[in-house]
């Protein structure tokens, strides 16, 4: 196709007020929702004059992240927006040699396989978690969000640095809290270089600092010759003793730092949400509850679940893989557009801002029949095999993918079954729908408030 027989995208001129941005602003999934509707699987709005083009269709979607993903960059609006928190690290770094080397030297760490090795981290901490539970909350409702983002993050600390990090995990939530919503609300309006001191800026400096702060007391006591795990090893023990394959050396201790923190940024809520929405939908669901009682009770017998389960927890992954699918954590991400490009017979302008929002693909009508209803058996092999790849990205696609897909799937399968085995979570009589807060990632406002109750 030559270039003038090219489409123009759909655009919304003025929509809300500026193209859509005041819409955007209010009410986000809302706004893109009544797009999509309204335009179609590809359309471009504007946010405060920055044109954003949206896809949600599987096969632009795979030609942006996949067939043409070396066109499409991370120098996007979204990354740029969290940049000063995550900087050179993986998540949101646009140079690609410096991303190739280091996703390079830390890939082998994060295989399907090698992951094995901190299966022990996640099932030995929900163990104690539910010790705790049983000691102190047996009956009552209980803040799961709160509970779950706890032994989140213990588990990733537990994995990186082989220690308790109970005393220090406190302060890095409430950071991560505070970045998540400054963060948001940056990326829906135009905001001042942070050397400005703004209220907000305030905020975001001494959260950033925080989370700093966190990280580097781990290394730097290590460093000094800390404690080191004894047999099994723990990442950070991997990432410094990772060299490159090209130039033989491994990363300085700036990147180590960013590389740590991109951790514990990307494992921490992205599986705290997860596992939340998890017991809010089976509280919610008793019959998907049933199954999943039925599988463990069969599977484990009342045991503590190994990394060798998890091919036979086969319902357990189901379950997440349509948490994953009705409320997808990493709900949004970017690409921009570093040369034109064609796409589907439209014209797509370089330097354009491209805007995945699975939280919306996951409910296309053309893949998902009755998207709101919570059916784990939309992930049996048959049905997956029905639809395009595409249609479901929850970990994203292509040379970005989540590097911490395979241990975030291990995680929240044997939380999952850990907790199955012998507990439940039931939902109080009269509790309001929780409804999801588009933040940074995909948050349940308020928190899930659940009854504790043993099986
Ligand atoms: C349910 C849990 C998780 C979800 C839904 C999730 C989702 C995602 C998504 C969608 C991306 C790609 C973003 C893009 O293409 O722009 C990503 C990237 C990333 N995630 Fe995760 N993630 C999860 C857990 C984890 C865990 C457990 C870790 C670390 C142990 C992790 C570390 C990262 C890193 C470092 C990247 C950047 C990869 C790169 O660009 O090379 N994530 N994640």
């Amino acid at each position: 196709m030559t270039a003038t027989s090219l489409k123009e995208i759909p655009t919304i001129a003025r929509w809300g007020g500026t193209g859509g941005s005041l819409a955007f602003k209010k009410d986000q999934l809302g706004f893109l929702g009544r797009g999509i509707e309204r335009y179609g699987d590809i359309f471009r709005f504007r946010l405060l004059g920055l044109p954003i083009v949206v896809v949600n269709h599987p096969d632009y979607i795979r030609h942006i992240l996949v067939d043409q993903g070396e066109r499409y960059d991370k120098d996007a609006v979204i990354f740029k927006v969290v940049r000063p928190v995550l900087r050179k690290g993986l998540i949101a770094n646009p140079d690609m040699a410096l991303w190739r080397r280091q996703r390079r030297m830390m890939a082998p760490h994060f295989t399907p396989r090698t992951v094995n090795v901190f299966a022990r981290n996640m099932t030995d901490e929900t163990v104690q978690m539910l010790e705790r539970w049983d000691a102190d909350h047996e009956g009552e409702v209980i803040n799961v969000t709160a509970e779950i983002g706890g032994l989140a993050l213990r588990i990733v600390n537990r994995s990186l640095f082989s220690t308790d990090v109970s005393q220090a995990a406190g302060s890095f939530t409430q950071a991560f809290a505070v970045a998540n919503t400054v963060l948001a609300a940056f990326f829906k309006l135009p905001f001042p270089p942070l050397s400005f001191p703004t209220p907000s800026h305030l905020r975001l400096k001494r959260a950033i600092n925080t989370m700093d702060g966190f990280v580097a007391d781990f290394i730097a006591e290590r460093l000094a010759g800390g404690p080191r795990p004894e047999g099994d090893t723990d990442l950070l023990t991997l990432l410094l003793e990772s060299v490159d394959e090209d130039d033989g050396r491994g990363m300085d201790l700036e990147q180590l730092h960013h590389e740590v923190l991109n951790i514990c940024v990307g494992a921490y809520e992205t599986t705290t949400n997860a596992l939340s929405w998890a017991f809010y939908l089976l509280g919610r669901h008793p019959e998907v509850e049933e199954k999943l009682h039925t599988e463990v009770d069969q599977v484990l017998g009342g045991r503590v679940p190994t990394f060798d389960d998890l091919p036979k927890l086969t319902y357990t992954r189901m379950i997440v893989d349509e948490v994953l699918r009705i409320y997808s954590p990493a709900y949004q991400f970017m690409r921009r557009a570093g040369q034109e490009d064609e796409i589907g017979g439209y014209r797509m302008p370089k330097n354009t801002n491209v805007l995945v929002n699975s939280y919306l693909l996951h409910r296309h009508p053309d893949f998902w029949e009755a998207p709101e209803r919570f059916d784990p058996e939309r992930f049996s092999p048959e049905r997956i095999n029905e639809r395009p790849k595409h249609a479901y990205v929850p970990f994203g696609s292509g040379h970005r993918i989540c590097i911490g897909k395979h241990f975030a799937l291990a995680e929240l399968t044997l939380v999952l079954a850990t907790i199955a085995c012998g507990h439940r979570l039931l939902t109080p009589a009269g509790a309001p729908d929780v409804q999801p807060e588009a933040l940074i990632t995909l948050h349940p406002r308020g928190g899930v408030h659940l009854r504790l109750q043993r099986r």
